[in-house]
């Protein structure tokens, strides 16, 4: 059985106060500080460029990948880090769009997040040979699947309400008509038990920086199936996916396999703190983290609706259909999440009316879900959200 007291005290958390926003920022593993301190000091500091090869710098993007595989169903060489997740969106839509160029339609719904949606935009304008962008409510896209369809790109957990997509039956279904699966694991890696080989899904990105806690600017991950991975052509094509970078050839090779989904200069620094955070994630067995999952939503779920009618849940009330998060809508949810965050309990808000608490078993425990949950009441009962300053918006919401 994963020991969660033991991982909460892992992670650095300011007292007196709940967090419920790991699903948007993980909080600092306590060995982080350690982990960065000694890659700045004894590698870069002591080090200098020869770090690259003595401390294998090089190969840490596919190192810290294949750790992160573990947690997606991936194998080992299949996971590469680097670069943000909009950039992962648009290298493996662009190589998934080669492949099946006799189609034209990516399909994808109206709960992906935004910047899946702009960077697919922006390639079908870059590459100007008519694709068509395709969106239909959630409920519907499997009923969207057709031969026309090149790809379907979806976000496994939508990031508002944290409904949760059947990965395995939407990727056969699109298989049967010749589709390609691209699966945004923002809201999943890390939330729920995922089996990208079993669901035998094409493509996946996700980022590190939300319940995989590498902090703010964390690197992204990308997953290639193993049977495509020696046949994508990457669209971005940078030195370092080639197949012999300090041959410095004018000419781009791709490398082997997901390693030609690199592009630059990995951000060692930050994958030296996701590290440190992978290794409380060693101790975790993805199925008790789903148990207590669960069983911390439903327990806040409860609490919130026996004492706050004004709130409406917007996430489904079927366990095994969310991810580890839940919504509620309220009109001045943006004011009330002010009052909430200023009385120590950290969520966060969505535009228009979603206001988002995220469950990371890692560090929550029921009595922060109890302590969050009167918080909330005293909120909503009294009113107090009903302040001028509350409603004053923030760039970030
Ligand atoms: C589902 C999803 N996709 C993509 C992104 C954007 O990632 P990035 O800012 O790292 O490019 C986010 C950010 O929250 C997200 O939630």
């Amino acid at each position: 059985m994963t020991d969660f007291a033991k991982t909460k005290s892992m992670f650095h958390l300011p007292p007196d106060l709940v967090y419920l926003d790991g699903n948007s920022l993980g909080p600092l593993p306590k060995a982080a500080v350690a982990r960065v301190g000694r890659t700045m000091q004894e590698e870069w500091g002591d080090m200098l460029i020869t770090a690259w090869n003595q401390a294998d710098w090089m190969n840490q993007p596919s190192r810290v990948g294949d750790r992160i595989g573990r947690l997606i169903g991936a194998p080992t060489g299949s996971v590469v880090m680097g670069d943000t997740l909009s950039i992962k969106v648009y290298q493996a839509l662009a190589s998934a769009l080669e492949i099946n160029d006799d189609r034209g339609i990516i399909l994808s719904d109206s709960g992906n997040f935004p910047t899946d949606l702009y960077m697919a935009q922006g390639l079908v304008k870059s590459l100007d040979k008519g694709h068509e962008l395709k969106l239909g409510e959630p409920e519907e896209v499997e009923s969207l699947l057709s031969e026309d369809v090149a790809v379907l790109m979806l976000t496994e957990v939508d990031y508002r309400t944290g409904r949760l997509h059947d990965m395995k039956t939407l990727t056969a279904k699109a298989h049967e008509l010749g589709i390609l699966t691209i699966w945004d694991l923002a809201h999943s890696a890390g939330a729920l038990p995922v089996d990208l080989s079993a669901a035998d899904a094409d493509f996946a990105v996700g980022c590190s920086y939300k319940y995989l806690n590498s902090g703010p600017g964390g690197p992204a991950f990308i997953y290639v199936a193993p049977r495509l991975a020696d046949q994508v052509r990457p669209a971005l094509s940078g030195w370092l996916g080639h197949e012999a970078p300090f041959a410095f050839d004018l000419d781009y090779r791709p490398g082997a396999g997901i390693e030609r989904m690199r592009l630059g200069t990995p951000p060692i620094l930050q994958l030296a703190a996701l590290e440190a955070s992978l290794d409380i994630w060693d101790r975790v067995d993805m199925n008790d983290l789903r148990a207590r999952s669960i069983e911390l939503s439903d327990l806040f779920i409860e609490l919130v609706e026996s004492s706050c009618p004004e709130l409406e849940l917007a996430s489904p009330r079927d366990a095994s259909r969310r991810g580890s998060q839940v919504s509620f809508r309220f009109e001045q949810g943006y004011a009330a999440m002010q009052a909430l965050i200023e009385r120590g309990v950290i969520g966060d808000f969505r535009a228009p009316d979603i206001m988002r608490f995220g469950f990371t078993p890692l560090y929550v425990d029921a009595e922060d879900v109890r302590n969050a949950a009167a918080i909330i009441a005293e909120v909503m009962l009294g009113r107090l959200w009903d302040r001028k300053a509350y409603f004053e918006r923030s760039s970030v919401t």
